[in-house]
């Protein structure tokens, strides 16, 4: 691409690091993951080892461009080790604490004024969390680029301009998307931003639906993909996307609109307490430990 963008520094090896690193890497970009969790690089490595196998049986692409694409990505477990890349995403928890001491450090880390710093939020201001880049000069080049789940499937990408993000940085991650084989759509700075702003609040439903009796979540996952043509049921979605960033998405959409009609149903919260996340973790709402 014209932007000369060859390396992407990706902080944060989980489902959504994992992928936009594979994306990144298959679009012929390198990638270099960190991850602070023992293991999360291990789990990203074979888990795209995994997929760009099946990308070869599939004769989606020859063993020579998988093992190119794997080639470009490297794992690293230092944030340092990520000096001298060209463009920052951020995908770690969906906390603005932990988000934002990161941006605190990002802007010393990477002093190169054109090294865009982008965070894959799901739902928290932008505006926000460039205020820990430091001045409007750092603050110009923190944008939201928020990828979709699983990241090598879906095709969107939301790109976000905080307040102080500038024309040139948004224009930039607009034609990055679109290197990586995206389709770019932009919202404004307000919590969950559009896709999740309508989304979450619909699977929050769909828990409240559980807890109050309706039904169970197999009949309320099976009503709504036969008779609204979703590829998966809300609940089950909950459990992909992660029962804990669900709840996060919805704390951040009721502090950031004012309004407590967003907050998690007590049923997600309950579950998110028992450490039951989800696919990550094995069991959510469903289980997934005999699969
Ligand atoms: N990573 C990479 N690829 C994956 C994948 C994953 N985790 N899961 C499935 N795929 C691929 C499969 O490899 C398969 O590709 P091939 O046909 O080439 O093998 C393809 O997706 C279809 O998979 P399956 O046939 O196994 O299953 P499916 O047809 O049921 O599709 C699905 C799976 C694509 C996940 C589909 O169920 C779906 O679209 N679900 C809804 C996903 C969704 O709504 N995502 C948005 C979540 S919200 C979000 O991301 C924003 C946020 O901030 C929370
Ligand atoms: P995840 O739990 O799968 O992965 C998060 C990773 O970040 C973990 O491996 C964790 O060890 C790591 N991490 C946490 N703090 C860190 C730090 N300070 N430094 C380095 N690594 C750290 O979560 P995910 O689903 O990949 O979500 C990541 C981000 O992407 C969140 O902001 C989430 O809201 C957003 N997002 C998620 C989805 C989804 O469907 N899950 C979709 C779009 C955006």
């Amino acid at each position: 691409m014209s932007d000369n963008v060859k390396t992407i520094g990706i902080i944060g090896g989980g489902q959504m690091g994992g992928g936009i690193a594979q994306v990144a890497a298959v679009s012929g970009l390198n990638a270099a993951v960190y991850d602070a969790a023992a293991g999360a690089l291990e789990k990203a490595k074979a888990l795209h080892g995994k997929l760009l196998n099946r990308a070869v049986e599939k004769e989606r692409m020859t063993r020579a461009e998988a093992d190119a694409a794997l080639s470009r990505i490297s794992y690293v477990d230092s944030l340092d080790a990520l000096a001298g890349v060209d463009w920052v995403i951020e995908a770690v928890v969906e906390v603005a604490s932990v988000k934002k001491e990161l941006f605190s450090t990002l802007t010393r880390m990477f002093p190169d004024p054109r090294v865009v710093l982008a965070t894959n939020t799901s739902s928290i201001s932008i505006t926000d969390i460039a205020t820990a880049a430091g001045d409007e000069a750092s603050q110009q080049r923190v944008v939201g680029m928020h990828f979709f789940n699983p990241v090598p499937v879906m095709k969107l990408v939301e790109v976000i301009p905080g307040l102080a993000t500038s024309d040139d940085v948004v224009g930039r991650t607009v034609a990055l998307a679109e290197a990586m084989g995206k389709t770019p759509l932009r919202a404004n700075d307000r919590a969950g931003f559009v896709s999740n702003r309508v989304l979450m609040p619909m699977i929050n439903e769909a828990f409240y639906a559980w807890m109050e009796g309706v039904a169970e979540p197999e009949a309320i996952d099976g009503i709504m993909k036969l008779g609204c043509a979703f590829p998966m049921g809300p609940l089950r979605l909950a459990d992909f996307i992660g029962l804990d960033t669900c709840a996060h998405i919805m704390n951040v959409m009721a502090d950031g609109l004012n309004n407590d009609r967003y907050r998690p149903c007590p049923l997600l919260k309950q579950l998110v307490t028992a450490g039951r996340l989800g696919n990550k973790t094995g069991r959510g709402v469903h289980d997934y430990t005999t699969q």
